[in-house]
């Protein structure tokens, strides 16, 4: 008998629609302008990124499997973790690694992937409950900045948070959230935390610029998000993709520049949006690390940092923290 996961969105759907409204007004109403990059993820932005996963340029997720890869083992030994929760989960491809070790080393009981995606989130619970008999497979739907109370209470927990996603989040929010994270777990659990690092600006302007323009028709794809969910009428094709290494703030930028001044009209939150000739819209910072950062944030927000390992090539770290008392 196949089992089918369990995926909770309470009401995320309509929370979102008025989300992304929202967003959408405070981001474009006035200038600099910009969009939240989290609308860059409907199905169709799900499947870009993992199409970017797979790139030459794209190097992160190769270099965080390298670590996974290397480390799986010592993580179940050093948590013994009974629940797996897993945010901004996407495809979860590398964090089965992790629940093969966990399954080894005995412990393994729950998996909570965590996404705003719906989609992707679906679509990966139901492959992991197929692979995964053995593992109740309990999905969230939400927003890992606003929802980390929807979690489901589970013993044992060691929450993971892969990607260098955490590099999207503005230094405010990366605060909150860390502390959100710690406040949701009990003294004594785990946080697996991957972070991009500091490195050549060519190599970073390269991952987020890839030849065959992947990256390109992912960040425009937040435009179609904005035609689909309120009418809009952005000439999505007009628009170029920028990356840009800001390293004042030791930052990628991603950013979509106007081809030709233009004014645009969104109906559902009644408003007109004029862009002029090379106006940029800022979609998505990717800030990259350095340990000392890492270390000072996590102590910040009440973890004890107590493993921190990167690839050969030194491009990505993996730490281990545990939620101080
Ligand atoms: N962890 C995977 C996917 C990274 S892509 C990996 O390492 O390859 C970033 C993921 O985070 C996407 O699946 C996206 O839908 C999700 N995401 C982005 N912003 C989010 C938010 N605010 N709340 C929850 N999920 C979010
Ligand atoms: C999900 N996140 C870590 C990716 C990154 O590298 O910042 C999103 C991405 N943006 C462009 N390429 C990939």
């Amino acid at each position: 008998m196949t089992m089918n996961p369990v995926i909770d969105v309470h009401l995320f759907a309509e929370h979102a629609a008025r989300a992304l409204r929202a967003d959408v007004r405070a981001g474009l109403g006035s200038p600099p302008k910009s969009l939240p990059p989290k609308w860059l993820y409907d199905a169709r932005g799900s499947e870009l990124f993992e199409e970017i996963t797979a790139l030459p340029e794209y190097y992160p997720t190769r270099a965080e499997r390298e670590i996974l890869r290397a480390r799986v083992d010592s993580i179940a030994a050093i948590t013994g973790a009974r629940t797996l929760v897993e945010l901004g989960s996407g495809s979860s491809e590398k964090t089965r690694l992790l629940l093969d070790a966990l399954r080894r080393h005995g412990t393994l009981e729950t998996f909570v992937p965590f996404d705003v995606s719906e989609s992707a989130l679906r679509e990966a619970a139901s492959a992991l409950t197929g692979d995964y008999p053995d593992i109740a497979v309990h999905g969230v739907v939400g927003d890992f900045t606003e929802h980390l109370a929807l979690l489901p209470a589970a013993p044992a927990r060691m929450v993971v948070f892969l990607g260098g996603t955490i590099g999207n989040l503005y230094p405010d929010e990366r605060a909150k959230f860390l502390r959100s994270v710690r406040e949701t777990l009990r003294p004594g659990e785990w946080l697996l935390l991957g972070t991009d690092l500091v490195k050549d600006p060519g190599t970073l302007r390269r991952a987020y610029d890839d030849e065959q323009g992947v990256t390109a028709e992912f960040n425009r794809n937040v435009l179609r998000v904005l035609n689909r969910e309120l009418g809009a009428d952005f000439d999505v094709a007009s628009f170029a993709h920028v990356a840009r290494w800001n390293g004042a703030d030791e930052w990628i930028e991603m950013r979509l520049r106007a081809g030709r001044a233009s004014e645009v009209w969104i109906p559902a939150i009644d408003l007109r949006v004029e862009l002029a000739e090379g106006e940029d819209i800022l979609t998505e910072i990717s800030a990259k690390f350095r340990r000392e950062r890492v270390s000072a944030e996590l102590a910040d927000a009440g973890f004890d940092l107590l493993h921190w390992w990167t690839d050969e090539a030194d491009r990505f770290a993996l730490s281990v923290s545990r939620a101080a008392s």
